[in-house]
């Protein structure tokens, strides 16, 4: 007896450094998990990944470890990163039976030996065919952006491991800036700033709760929201008690600064890269900023007033990478140069 053909169904991925989407072609988004993987430290064996092992992050007893593969722009593990490329497209049903075509938006900053690594990872979960894409052209294509005219477009990703400013035109990219820093970073500084201030150990997650309440660009003057307020639980140096605190706007605005002047002048610094004919168009175009930090309270007015140019924050920021990877799945062969082995930038 025949079988019927196993279905191919293509999929684009988005490894983000906190979040791993998968759209499956047709269908829309079929999967959003945190991008992390517990396992057995010495076997390598893994116990839970996405959701599951987020919960275990600074949990973990001895012998288990709880990780996030991706940080700063580059794999930081590979076995891990591996294990959870392949249980994400095994849950999503991915199997060497059905083999199907798979994009992978990936930091622009990988180098060759980890972009053959997420290849190789989908290749074992069974697809057949996988092309990496780099953040920055998946949210311009996920922008819908004039890629294939002469005319310059500008689009910014700041998510919670990179920053990634791209100039692109007539299909390629023009010019790129990259920082291996993005909101994990800004958590990070205010978690070292209340230790520092208040001499109160907090934890990560408390401290990205106190960035999305009163994180801001603006600088930090009274106008960043002094009169706004946290309150933030922690454990006191020295004690091991509890202790609960208060920050206010401008101390978190004060604590974050230098990091959100870092992703700002990235911005700058692609715009210097690309030629003036260019610089022109934008000036028309706007700038088109991407990912969970676009969402930061000031940062697209500060990012205008520093190049001068317009800003607009995409539709679906946390969403639109994956979006624009999707749009390539049926016309694989018609977008060389678009994938990443295809251009570099320059990387500080
Ligand atoms: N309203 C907000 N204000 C400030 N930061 C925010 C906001 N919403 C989300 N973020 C931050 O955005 C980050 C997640 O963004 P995103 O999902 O784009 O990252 P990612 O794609 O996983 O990482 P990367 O692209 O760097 O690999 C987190 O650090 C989160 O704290
Ligand atoms: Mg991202």
């Amino acid at each position: 007896m025949d079988l019927p053909p196993p279905m191919v169904r293509d999929l684009a991925i988005d490894l983000g450094t906190s979040t791993t989407s998968i759209l499956a072609r047709g269908q829309g988004v079929i999967l959003s998990e945190p991008s992390v993987l517990a396992r057995v430290v010495e076997t390598g064996e893994v116990v839970a990944v996405g959701s599951d092992a987020a919960r275990m992050m600074g949990r973990t007893p001895e012998g288990l470890q709880a990780m996030r593969p991706l940080r700063g722009g580059a794999i930081t593990d590979f076995e891990s990163a591996e294990g959870l490329i392949r249980s994400f497209l095994h849950r999503v049903g991915v199997r060497r039976l059905n083999r199907p075509r798979i994009v992978v938006c990936v930091p622009s900053s990988i180098t060759p030996v980890e972009q053959r690594a997420v290849k190789e990872a989908a290749h074992r979960a069974g697809a057949s065919e996988v092309q990496l894409l780099g953040y920055t052209m998946a949210v311009a294509l996920g922008a819908g952006l004039p890629l294939d005219q002469p005319q310059g477009s500008m689009v910014v990703d700041i998510g919670a491991g990179t920053t990634e400013a791209a100039v692109v035109s007539l299909g390629g990219v023009v010019a790129l800036e990259l920082r291996r820093m993005g909101g994990l970073d800004l958590d990070a500084d205010i978690r070292s700033y209340v230790w520092r201030r208040h001499r109160l150990d907090i934890s990560a997650e408390s401290a990205e709760q106190v960035k999305l309440a009163l994180g801001t660009a603006r600088p930090p003057e009274p106008a960043a929201g002094a009169e706004r307020s946290v309150t933030v639980r922690g454990r006191l140096a020295g004690t091991g008690a509890m202790e609960q605190i208060t920050l206010s706007g401008i101390e978190v605005a004060d604590a974050i600064y230098d990091n959100v002047m870092v992703m700002v002048d990235a911005v700058v610094a692609c715009l210097g890269w690309a030629p003036p004919e260019i610089a022109n168009d934008l000036i028309g175009n706007g700038i088109h900023l991407a990912g969970g930090g676009a969402l930061l309270d000031g940062l697209a007015e500060r990012v205008a007033t520093n190049c001068r140019i317009p800003v607009t924050i995409v539709d679906d920021p946390l969403r639109i990478a994956v979006e624009g990877a999707g749009r390539c799945l049926g016309m694989f062969s018609q977008l060389d140069g678009f994938f990443l082995t295809d251009y570099a930038g320059s990387f500080r």
